[in-house]
């Protein structure tokens, strides 16, 4: 190691929440010694696939199970390396230890008649050793920069350890937070789940793929996963097409516009038809509509589940409806590999389709530079996956991805060394996740390779030192109903807690209380170990589950001040402690660096900045719930009709791009011109107040000055609002159509410009079937959150 990197670390040390601007230097994304032109690549590939048998043809278009339970191996009955020796494989899945992954891929390439390589895919969703907060937290700091150089670290620590493929980003919209996977994904809206698919695949990939720290990124799940029926994982999904087009594909778009090489395509039943054998999405969308090169993988034993689904009679059938649908490799299942060379012989489908599935496989890992470098360099390894500013990114990105849901009376930040006069000398960690370590990394998180946790009392501890006493208790243990089936899977090191007897939770509770009583401010720590709130961890309430709510309301009936501090991955019914909890701080699942982060934002070390990628509801019971409906006849602002439920408001308890500060900030002059003149196909008037310049114009520019009315630097994260008064269609009350986030200083003032152009103002619409921009009166807000109410106005005419 160079002195310089030491010093870089050091520096980073000193100003962490610029972390991110000391990316490590080895990021830069070296690019291997030659890479291939494309042209390169695609002479390279045809060149191959002219050499291939039709046996080994079908095992690129194969991923094998690194798994040996007897489950995964139904329609595989040869051993693994048997495989690879006489045909080779597409890919390998699951295997993760870098030693196995080396061994395997000699097999591959020294064994194997042509010396194909095979590409080892793992999820690595947000991080593999170094485990940064879970997508929908990283979401949350709207912080595209911050999100691409932290894929940037989990790209080159597996990559390191063999791992040339991840299966992310996940892009689903998600507006019910019934659904368990909200947490994998950066929450409802299209526009922020765009920019975080840009980023995510920008950091996995970066420039040049054939670089030695960059990984092949897969989008997933095509299409539609996140609107499940009643949020019930893996159940039915109908969604009409324009809001396929203007909601859940904009994210996948961008992916491919940001150049992701592969797909995945999802389990469920898209309108009826299940999305692993569905030819609009693979065919019709992907390829037709957006020009997709790449390859589509499915999603883990999707090709056989086709069967199960009743959409395909038996498993030749699914191998032929996968395929033809455009479906280039088998995630598992082995029904490709056991199928489609019968599919040849009977004439089913052609040598030629079987070719246009292949090559885009074999480009793929030439475009990699896997035929020049197939192995693991291990001697990297250790170096790479404890380099120190890995560690300082993933605490910064809790600082930044942490949300401030309440903040009554100033209680927080604390005061450990009594510069306000309320100096703090104890302090009572309480909650079942308050010393949790594995359980802060989330499912993905605990399934690779990660290093130490720091769970909220170490943090705490580390943070005071010897001045305060830090005590913890634990509180009721949390435990599924239902248990997940991921328990015990040997990859997925995931448990629940113990259960306990009546009396024993109780107890618990009893002894959680008498601590708080003998401390100066209680910190207690709740929400959803990682087995809850994940693939298969769907839930029918939303609910502070196993005696949380009691525990909380215990513990504030003591009058000591409270904080709550939520880990978990998707908003909880927090109504009580809405009104009841003076400091409410959502941490999601902040990965290895948890308990520092959140601990440097309970001190004041760092400013809450993270705003809400989802709207928070009161309960369940307003499930599905997102800001950018439409108006219909009875809108919320309307004189009477406030509310749709009698017993409930309509309205979110916290709404979507929400997140408090320790300081406030100001949003004012709003300014609304039209600029460029083009002659394109947006001709706008615009105007503020009603009074139009009548120009022609094709982006319309809008700027606003922000203000930290504070005393204290912070960051903010300012939103950009618009909504189409009238059209071809009724249009969303609001729509995200820009951010920045920005740091300012105390009484500091900066002017924020925005442009709106036709990605902005179009929309697919259902009576033009297909994307229009129309003439219309338009409102644009700009402020902190969907309810921002800096307002102005503009027209664009035929
Ligand atoms: C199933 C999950 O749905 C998907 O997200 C994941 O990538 C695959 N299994 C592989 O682990």
């Amino acid at each position: 190691m160079t002195i310089w990197p030491a010093v870089r670390s050091s520096l980073c040390f000193l100003i962490l929440v610029g972390a991110f601007l000391c990316q490590p230097q080895h990021l830069s994304g070296q690019a291997s010694a030659n890479p291939l032109t494309e042209q390169q690549v695609r002479d390279k590939a045809s060149a191959l696939l002219k050499q291939m048998t039709p046996d080994e043809k079908i095992a690129q278009l194969s991923q094998l199970p690194g798994l040996p339970a007897p489950e995964f191996r139904e329609n595989v009955s040869q051993p693994m390396e048997e495989i690879l020796k006489k045909y080779g494989a597409g890919s390998v899945l699951w295997v993760s230890d870098p030693k196995e992954i080396d061994r395997l891929q000699h097999v591959a390439v020294e064994q194997s008649r042509l010396h194909i390589p095979v590409l080892f895919g793992l999820d690595v969703i947000h991080g593999y050793h170094t485990i940064f907060p879970a997508p929908i937290a990283m979401a949350s700091s709207w912080d595209t920069k911050m999100v691409e150089g932290a894929q940037a670290v989990a790209a080159q620590e597996a990559r390191a350890a063999g791992i040339q493929w991840t299966f992310a980003p996940m892009v689903d919209i998600a507006r019910d937070a019934r659904w368990g996977r909200m947490v994998e994904g950066a929450g409802e809206d299209p526009f922020l789940g765009a920019a975080m698919a840009r980023a995510q695949v920008l950091g996995f990939q970066g420039k040049e793929l054939s670089a030695p720290d960059r990984v092949l990124a897969c989008v997933k799940h095509f299409a539609g996963y996140g609107a499940a029926d009643g949020g019930r994982d893996y159940d039915s999904s109908y969604i009409p097409e324009e809001e396929m087009w203007n909601i859940y594909l904009p994210p996948f778009k961008a992916a491919l516009d940001a150049g992701v090489g592969s797909v995945m395509s999802a389990y469920m039943d898209l309108n009826d038809v299940p999305a692993s054998g569905n030819p609009w999405l693979l065919d019709e969308v992907l390829r037709k509509s957006w020009g997709f090169q790449g390859f589509v993988v499915s999603d883990a034993f999707a090709v056989r589940s086709l069967t199960t689904h009743g959409y395909a009679r038996d498993n030749q059938d699914a191998a032929h409806k996968a395929f033809t649908a455009g479906l280039n490799m088998d995630m598992a299942s082995g029904v490709y590999l056991k199928y489609l060379p019968i599919e040849l012989q009977q004439g089913h489908i052609s040598m030629q389709q079987i070719d246009n599935a292949v090559l885009p496989i074999l480009e793929t890992k030439f475009r990699m530079g896997l035929f020049e470098h197939p192995y693991t360099d291990e001697s990297r390894l250790e170096q790479t996956l404890n380099d120190p500013t890995h560690r300082q990114m993933a605490r910064a990105a809790v600082q930044r991805s942490t949300v401030l849901l309440r903040n009554e009376g100033r209680l927080l930040p604390l005061d450990k060394n009594g510069k306000t006069g309320k100096a703090i000398h104890s302090i009572a960690v309480i909650g079942p996740l308050g010393d949790a370590q594995d359980d802060l990394l989330s499912m993905w998180g605990a399934m690779t390779k990660p290093g130490p946790t720091v769970s909220v009392v170490q943090g705490i501890r580390d943070k005071v030192g010897s001045d305060v006493s830090v005590a913890y208790a634990h509180g009721p243990n949390l435990t599924r109903q239902f248990p997940s089936p991921f328990e015990g899977i040997p990859i997925v090191p995931m448990k629940e807690q113990p259960a306990q007897t009546p009396q024993e939770a109780q107890q618990s509770i009893q002894d959680a209380v008498a601590l708080a009583r003998r401390s100066d401010v209680a910190v207690v720590v709740l929400g959803e170990i990682d087995l809850m709130s994940a693939e298969y961890a769907s839930r029918s309430s939303l609910r502070l589950s196993n005696g949380q709510q009691e525990l909380l309301e215990a513990v504030a009936g003591t009058g000591k001040p409270v904080v709550l501090v939520l880990i978990n991955g998707r908003p909880l019914d927090i109504t009580w402690a809405a009104e009841h909890v003076p400091a409410i701080l959502e941490a999601w699942y902040p990965g290895s660096e948890g308990g520092h982060g959140i601990a440097d934002l309970l001190f004041g070390d760092a400013n809450p900045s993270g705003h809400l990628p989802v709207s928070w509801p009161r309960s369940a019971g307003q499930l599905p719930l997102y800001y950018n409906h439409t108006l219909t006849q009875n809108p919320e602002t309307a004189p009477n009709f406030k509310s749709r439920y009698w017993d409930l408001p309509s309205t979110p308890l916290y709404p979507f791009g929400y997140g408090l500060s320790y300081t406030t900030f100001s949003f004012d002059n709003l300014k609304v011109t039209p600029t460029a003149r083009v002659g394109g196909k947006i001709v706008g008037e615009t105007s503020v107040g009603g009074t139009n310049k009548g120009t022609n114009k094709e982006t319309i520019a809008v700027s606003a000055d922000v203000t930290n009315t504070g005393g204290r630097a912070g960051d903010t994260v300012v939103q950009l609002y618009i909504h189409q008064r009238a059209g071809s269609a009724s249009r969303p009350v609001r729509q995200l159509k820009g951010f920045e986030r920005l740091t300012l200083e105390p009484g500091a003032k900066r002017t924020v410009h925005f442009t709106l152009a036709k990605d902005e103002l179009q929309f697919w619409s259902p009576i033009e079937k297909k994307w229009t921009v129309e003439p219309a009166q338009f409102d644009v807000w700009v402020g902190e959150d969907s309810t921002a109410k800096l307002h102005g106005e503009f027209r664009l005419t035929e």
